[in-house]
């Protein structure tokens, strides 16, 4: 069996650099890798509908979004399948016999959902769907023989949990289905992006993110304005270099080539700290030094995205063909795990014969 990934995204809005540094920029390299057997990119609009299912409108408009930003950060659909979630029933099939597996404890112990329950303030209120989301990221994975799902941190119970649901599955029924691994970032900045005001995530609601489709003023503005080292407050003085934004974003994106090219006083990021610290140099410098790193980063992506934006109904097929390419390949996981299962009555030519004997004899 060969090398199979699978991840997603959900639907909520465009994604961010958080995202892109997370997840997106690894899964372009890995695509460009030929490594790979196969690549599934899913848009987990169901996984979205979780927890907004009273605004299905907001799902629906960010689909586009989501397709224009992969599209734009270089997922290549002759490369990848790119699919949309709902648009594969099966998913949903395997996820009702996942259930089985699973007991109610082992998804109140999930620390992803721990969590995202205290944020939402569900409480007690807790949709069944969201709360079992983990069993549906599961069939995610497993549908499609996942051997990698390249993601950030915080899917890292989802995978655990996806993993135990395939060795109890396989105990049980034989062994059908492959045990997935999670492909972290190799950069601890990457880990965890935190927003441009050094809050600790990047997130729509905080107003902190950057866009890979944001403009180049914007993208800017944002610079200029990022958190830094609030001690730093005249040129000479030593600064922090530690939960200072524009240093963390710099341990995401900058490489040796770029001082070179945009700022030869230094040869390396350890040297630029070094000055940084021991004083003497403005927090300006240090932001134009970013901005035109994140400019050569994002200028391709933006005018690919342009490019797409013009063909709207192209991306639309694209999303429509990749479903039905997905779909296949799923449906070829169920009709193995109906089988382990013994629920493949009518593909069973032995059961028939079987039970006429049992009730003749
Ligand atoms: N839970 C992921 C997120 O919030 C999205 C997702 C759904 C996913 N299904 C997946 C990621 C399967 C990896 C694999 O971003």
């Amino acid at each position: 069996m060969g090398k199979i990934i699978l991840t997603g995204d959900r639907p909520t809005g465009r994604l961010h650099l958080g995202h892109f540094v997370g997840s997106l920029r690894r899964r372009v390299e890995l695509q460009n890798s030929g490594l790979f057997d196969k690549i599934f990119i899913m848009i987990a609009d169901a996984q979205a509908l979780t927890d907004n299912a009273d605004n299905p409108e907001k799902i629906r408009q960010n689909i586009i979004e989501v397709a224009l930003d992969y599209l734009a950060c270089g997922i290549d659909p002759t490369k990848s399948t790119i699919f949309i979630q709902s648009q594969v029933a099966e998913l949903c099939e395997l996820a009702f016999y996942y259930m089985n597996l699973v007991t109610v404890s082992r998804l109140q112990r999930n620390p992803t959902v721990k969590t995202e329950i205290q944020m939402r303030n569900f409480e007690t209120s807790i949709p069944v769907g969201f709360f079992t989301y983990p069993i549906s990221q599961a069939s995610d994975i497993t549908a499609f023989r996942a051997t990698t799902v390249p993601a950030g941190e915080d899917q890292q119970p989802m995978i655990e949990q996806a993993r135990e649901i395939v060795r109890r599955f396989n105990g049980i029924y034989g062994d059908t289905l492959v045990e997935p691994e999670i492909l972290l970032p190799d950069n601890a900045a990457c880990m965890r992006l935190p927003g441009t005001d050094g809050k600790a995530k990047m997130s729509k609601s905080l107003g902190n993110c950057i866009y890979p489709s944001d403009s180049s003023e914007e993208v800017r503005k944002r610079v200029m304005s990022m958190y830094t080292d609030p001690d730093h407050i005249r040129v000479e003085d030593p600064g922090k270099v530690e939960g200072n934004t524009v240093f963390t974003y710099l341990d995401a994106f900058c490489r040796p080539e770029h001082f070179a090219q945009y700022w030869p006083d230094y040869s390396s990021l350890d040297e630029l700290k070094a000055h940084y610290m021991r004083g003497g140099l403005g927090d300006v410098k240090v932001k134009k030094f970013l901005y035109a790193i994140l400019e050569e980063l994002l200028t391709p992506i933006r005018e690919r995205r342009k490019e797409w934006e013009k063909d709207i109904p192209a991306v639309f097929d694209i999303l429509k063909r990749g479903s039905e390419a997905a779909r296949e390949v799923a449906a070829g996981t169920l009709a193995d795990v109906r089988r382990a299962m013994r629920i493949d009555y009518f593909d069973d030519t032995e059961l028939i014969a079987e039970q006429s004997r049992k009730f003749q004899g």
